[in-house]
């Protein structure tokens, strides 16, 4: 018989995100492929139970094919669904999607209203437009809680917790982009990471965009922003260090 490890050990986008789930929680993955998040949290024993969710079949048999290996099929339930949609009557508390673009992800909580409730967290991971991910959390009653960034083979990930509470909050549109509570904080090295690679981007922008004739202006503001908050982070920590 082959040997199962007692672990299943994380890559760091995935171990951010598994951070943000509740101890106890009824916990869905939704777009699980290979459902390495709800078997990393059974093992655990941060969750007894776990849903993992996916549209497409090639992935759920992954998924279906993994939970076996660790012999969890009795705490795992694999359903072949889109987003939410089979999981109603089940009880979530708290919901991730992962490693998809935003759009999509936000198109996958607008279909699901029941989620929308008190106590409900929703834990996103997205590929691109994490900007578009906050906007609708903010607009739809989901505060920001929040927010880890993970380093996995040179990419940076935004991982974003928020908690459903009803009230309608706005961010800045630096803060959309950049994430309120990573500004707030300020502090982490890969926060100063994505800075260093939003100057760089912003500098190729306002290149091309000069060498086409066409008004800088905004991107030059923007990138002041960011020089702005990178140099206020550079001074905090040199004072730290002093
Ligand atoms: C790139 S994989 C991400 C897998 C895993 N969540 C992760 O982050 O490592 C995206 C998965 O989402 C699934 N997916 C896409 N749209 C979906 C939807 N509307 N509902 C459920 N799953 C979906 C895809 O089939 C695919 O398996």
């Amino acid at each position: 018989m082959t040997e199962i490890s007692e672990k299943l050990i994380l890559d760091d986008r995935l171990s951010a995100v598994a951070s943000f789930v509740r101890e106890g929680a009824v916990f869905a993955d939704i777009g699980t492929d290979h459902a390495y998040l709800p078997i990393h949290l059974i093992l655990e024993r941060k969750v007894e139970v776990a849903f993992a969710t996916d549209i497409n079949h090639e992935p759920l048999r992954r998924a279906v094919e993994n939970v076996k290996k660790y012999r969890l099929s009795d705490k795992i339930k694999c359903l072949l669904c889109d987003g939410f949609s089979a999981l109603k009557d089940y009880g979530i508390t708290d919901g991730a999607i992962c490693g998809m673009g935003g759009e999509l992800i936000c198109a996958i909580i607008e279909d699901a209203p029941f989620i929308k409730k008190r106590g409900m967290r929703l834990i996103l991971q997205p590929m691109t437009r994490p900007h578009e991910v906050r906007k609708y959390l903010l607009k739809h009653g989901f505060n920001i809680t929040g927010e880890k960034l993970a380093l996995t083979d040179g990419k940076l990930y935004n991982c974003i917790c928020a908690d459903y509470d009803g009230n309608i909050r706005r961010y800045s549109d630096l803060e959309l982009e950049l994430g309120k509570i990573n500004i707030d904080s300020n502090r982490t090295p890969l926060f100063l990471k994505l800075l260093e690679r939003k100057i760089s981007a912003q500098k190729k922008i306002i290149d091309g965009k000069m060498r086409s004739n066409l008004d800088v202006t905004p991107d030059q503001a923007r990138l002041r922003d960011y020089l702005r908050l990178y140099e206020n982070r550079s001074i905090s920590i040199l004072k730290k260090g002093e």
